[in-house]
């Protein structure tokens, strides 16, 4: 684990970018999936299609894609799609690396996105409770961003330690 917590609060970090052929193929595989995760968006308010991939320590994928609704924030976000399936379906699996990509409605190719807030906090959540990193890949820049774990993504967070 590598929560960044202490007295000074960095709000910066490294992370580290590949092209698509330089990731491993378990990797790419992943990304794959979250890609076709994509197709089963349901964004008719947004346009913005959103598919997420969970690689689970024993092999297994779990995909989750943004859910939207009349009601606007009735609606589920990819990330939390996939996150709330794995919790739901896979309980006692740990989660190795989640994989999120996007694109336009409209559009074939696929574009930059990054995690909000609420998954950010979400995947922190699981990746304490499993006391084991996820890996996150996404597109930066028509790079891929690869993190080691999702704290980095939200210094200085709220957790249950707070609740004690
Ligand atoms: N969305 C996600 O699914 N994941 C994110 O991390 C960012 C936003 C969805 C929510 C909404 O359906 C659409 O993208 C536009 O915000």
């Amino acid at each position: 684990m590598n929560k960044i917590m202490s007295n000074e609060t960095n709000f910066n970090f490294q992370f580290e970018t590949f092209s698509r052929d330089e990731l491993s193929t378990e990797d790419t595989q992943l990304i794959v999936h979250a890609e076709a995760a994509c197709d089963t968006a349901y964004a008719p308010y947004s346009q913005f299609t959103v598919g997420a991939a969970l690689l689970l320590a024993n092999g297994e994928v779990v995909i989750g894609s943004n859910q939207e609704n009349a009601a606007y924030p009735s609606g589920m976000c990819a990330e939390r799609v996939a996150l709330f399936n794995a919790a739901s379906n896979h309980s006692k699996v740990k989660i190795k690396k989640i994989a999120i990509t996007a694109r336009k409605s409209d559009a074939a190719q696929y574009i930059d996105v990054t995690p909000c807030g609420s998954c950010r906090q979400v995947m922190l959540e699981y990746e304490e409770l499993q006391d084991d990193n996820i890996e996150v890949l996404f597109a930066v820049n028509g790079s891929w961003a690869k993190l080691t774990n999702t704290a980095v993504l939200l210094p200085f967070s709220f957790d249950k330690t707070s609740l004690k």
